[in-house]
């Protein structure tokens, strides 16, 4: 298992650029399976879940190749199999999203209910409800979702649950109503822009879908869909990571292929404290913008709420909340989306933030500066909120189980380290832990306690929490 070495203190500058949206490539990845023809998707990042689910198509009988140039191809090569591998499934929850396109393509689907994660429950309730209204027929037997449908016939669907929409649930509604017969209307539809990008994807492979970005779908099913040549649009969490950075290093950079259209809400909260952002190139065709940020002196104190689309995403709540650890004042992050995702809260104290948890919200009062620390990741955006502050913070900070990170960031520590970071990527051991942050360093521990301590230290794995 690996961790990092991070010595912070260092302003970030120079340019980096923006990877395609996870987000968007798996359920378009999933989606694949429906295609009767050869699909490419470009600007597909080399992340771990892509991985995963390139792993889990293969099963299901699609031919899937990376290119040297961030596509892939994917090709359906055998239409018969139906079931998604418990082992593949509880790596990575998004494999829930094959199995609207298994239903509507093979009238078959054997997929193990998502695990949960530290994010809080990940209910599939809507994507099961939505798939019952188009006729299939779906049982829970052995933790798997057993669905089958001969024919799935067009239906009014409502997909609105007690947190807003679902974007995964949209997904695989969607891919479903996109092979049924008649027509189908889905309210209370995700917006995010990664399902219009999904939306978008499957009209290219024949689809006839109205409404992409509202609430209100409307799909007209067709017989079969053939292939396509698809873009993966930019990741705007990603972007919005990047930005951070450079805000919370004082630093200057400069962020290419951004979608300032897909991240308002983020780029108003950004403004809001102080951050200064600005539009240095526009986008053309298939590439982003490219924005700059320059990091102020002092950061001013926001509220923060994650909602759905077009609100602040939740997925940015935990970097923004290391953020607003270093403003003035008293600030308020609340998600609605996710309402227990604060586990990087604890781990944000360690470096010297000063947070705690009041019912649905965290309190942070700015601090001037943070600290090194020994840290543990705990999902994938938390991870990146530690880094974030790792790098604001003075000394070096060691950040544990960062397998989370490489979920969704590709390359994450060459990429900012080309920006003048200072990440080491080192065996998670003892030895490997900065001797400014041992425990016997500077911590008046009674003479016999260092040898077991040290004894310890060498051993003790990571504690899973
Ligand atoms: C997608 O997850 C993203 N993952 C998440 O990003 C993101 O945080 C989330 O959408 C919200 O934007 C992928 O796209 C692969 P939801 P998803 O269904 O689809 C509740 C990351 O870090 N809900 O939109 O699983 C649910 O509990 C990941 O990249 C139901 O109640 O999220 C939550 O409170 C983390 N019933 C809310 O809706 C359901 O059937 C939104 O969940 C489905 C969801």
């Amino acid at each position: 298992m690996d961790m990092f070495v991070v010595r912070g203190g260092t302003p970030l500058q120079g340019r980096i650029r923006v990877s395609g949206a996870k987000n968007a490539a798996l359920p378009i990845m999933a989606a694949s399976i429906m295609a009767d023809d050869a699909v490419t998707l470009r600007d597909v990042p080399d992340l771990v879940d892509v991985r995963t689910l390139a792993s889990l198509l293969g099963t299901l009988g699609l031919l899937v190749e990376r290119q040297d140039d961030q596509s892939l191809q994917l090709e359906v090569i055998d239409n018969s199999a139906t079931v998604a591998d418990y082992e593949l499934v509880r790596r990575m929850r998004a494999s829930i999203c094959v199995l609207g396109p298994l239903l509507a393509r093979r009238g078959r689907a054997c997929v193990s209910l998502p695990g949960g994660c530290n994010i809080g429950d990940r209910p599939i309730d809507l994507h099961l409800k939505g798939l019952e209204a188009l006729g299939a027929d779906i049982r829970i037997e052995r933790g798997y979702v057993m669905a089958s449908a001969k024919r799935l016939r067009g239906n009014r669907v409502f997909l609105g649950g007690s947190f807003g929409s679902t974007v995964t649930g949209t997904c695989n509604v969607l891919a479903a109503a996109v092979l049924a017969d008649g027509v189908t209307t889905i309210e209370s539809a995700a917006c995010e822009p990664e399902v219009v990008d999904f939306g978008n994807f499957l009209r290219s492979l024949g689809a006839k879908i109205d409404g992409l970005g509202t609430p209100f779908l409307r799909i007209e099913g067709v017989r079969r869909l053939g292939g396509t040549d698809h873009t993966i649009i930019p990741d705007r969490i990603e972007a919005a990571t990047f930005l951070i950075a450079g805000a919370m290093t004082r630093g200057d950079v400069t962020v290419e292929n951004c979608c300032p259209g897909h991240m308002s809400a983020i780029l108003d909260k950004l403004k809001e404290t102080g951050v200064e952002i600005t539009e240095i190139e526009a986008g053309s065709g298939s590439t982003g913008a490219t924005l700059r940020v320059r990091g102020p002196q002092s950061l001013k104190q926001a509220e923060c709420s994650a909602l759905p689309y077009p609100g602040l995403p939740t997925d940015v709540q935990a970097q923004f909340m290391a953020l607003l650890s270093l403003a003035d004042g008293i600030s308020v992050v609340t998600d609605k989306v996710f309402p227990d995702r604060f586990m990087h809260v604890a781990e944000l104290v360690r470096l010297g933030a000063r947070i705690h948890r009041e019912g649905p919200s965290a309190i942070i009062n700015g601090v001037g500066r943070l600290s090194g620390a020994c840290v543990m990741a705990s999902d994938l955006r938390a991870s990146a909120a530690l880094v974030l502050a790792a790098l604001a913070a003075e000394g070096d900070t060691v950040i544990r189980r960062i397998y989370h990170l490489d979920r969704g960031y590709e390359q994450i520590e060459q990429r900012l380290n080309s920006l003048g970071a200072s990440i080491r990527r080192v065996e998670d051991c003892a030895e490997n832990v900065p001797a400014n942050l041992q425990l016997t360093q500077g911590v008046s521990v009674p003479a016999p306690h260092i040898a077991v301590a040290a004894s310890v230290a060498k051993t003790a794995a990571p504690q899973e929490r």
